[in-house]
């Protein structure tokens, strides 16, 4: 049985002291209200990290989770932080590939690929990101497109290391617009790049592959998205900072 996980992209949001109140209700709530074994993750800004471990480290199903990494384990790389240093302060999972990332910051399938492989050669758990624009969805060949993401950035991998990867499908056009996939659209892509993940690697690892939607999610909207039979979560930007919309995600399945 794949895992059901509800990450919080918190993107550039909190100071420490807010950081560590979102932090704890969350933690708080989710002890209380979430029986099942559905994973949280928080994914605050890097600067955080330690002091929010310290809050989600004896919760059960709660880990930590970084927005980005760089590619190279260490050196000369002013600003930058490594895989080594997320996992000495308690993170598990990396964010990758956001498609903020991709347009702020240049980031490449190319460049995808070797931070992919960096996350897993320590041990921690990529969150693959990957989406189309409005105007790839608009001219109808937006399958191919995210499909492509997926081989150019993870194909390379064998399937025992794919099979430690979490996929994130966030159309670029729901970003933090307020505008929804619906429901069939995003199973229809969600069916589709397992359908792909199973022409490379095979129907039972693609079975057992978490795939999250991403985009305008929200309480009012979780449960008809969870409730596709190839959506089996999300990642979650704007509703992320409010601890009772994000438990509430959480508590969607
Ligand atoms: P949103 O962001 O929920 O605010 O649309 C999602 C994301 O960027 O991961």
């Amino acid at each position: 049985m794949r895992k059901n996980i509800v990450a919080g992209n918190w993107k550039m949001n909190k100071t420490l002291e807010e950081g560590k109140t979102l932090a704890s209700e969350i933690v708080n709530m989710v002890a209380d209200e979430v029986q099942d074994d559905t994973i949280t993750i928080l994914h605050p800004p890097f600067v955080h990290l330690s002091s929010i471990y310290h809050l989600v480290k004896d919760v059960p199903n709660v880990f930590l989770g970084a927005q980005n990494c760089n590619e190279n384990a260490s050196g000369a790389y002013t600003g930058e932080v490594s895989v080594d240093m997320l996992k000495s302060v308690g993170t598990d999972y990396v964010i990758l590939g956001h498609s903020e990332r991709r347009e702020y910051f240049s980031e490449s399938n190319e460049l995808l690929a070797k931070k992919v492989n960096i996350v897993l050669e320590n041990g921690l758990t990529p969150i693959f990101c990957c989406g189309e624009s409005l105007e790839i969805r608009e001219d109808g060949t937006f399958i191919d497109f995210v499909s492509g993401q997926l081989t150019e950035s993870l194909f390379h991998l064998s399937p025992e290391e794919f099979s430690k990867i979490v996929i994130a499908y966030e159309p670029i056009w729901a970003i933090g617009t307020g505008v929804t996939a619906s429901s069939d659209q995003a199973q229809e892509m969600h069916a589709a790049l397992r359908n792909h993940l199973a022409s490379k690697y095979g129907t039972s690892i693609a079975d057992e592959t978490t795939i999250l939607y991403g985009g305008s999610c929200k309480p009012s909207n979780a449960q008809e998205l969870f409730a596709n039979p190839d959506v089996d979560g999300g990642l979650i930007g704007g509703a992320s900072l409010k601890s009772r919309d994000f438990v509430d995600i959480v508590k969607s399945f």
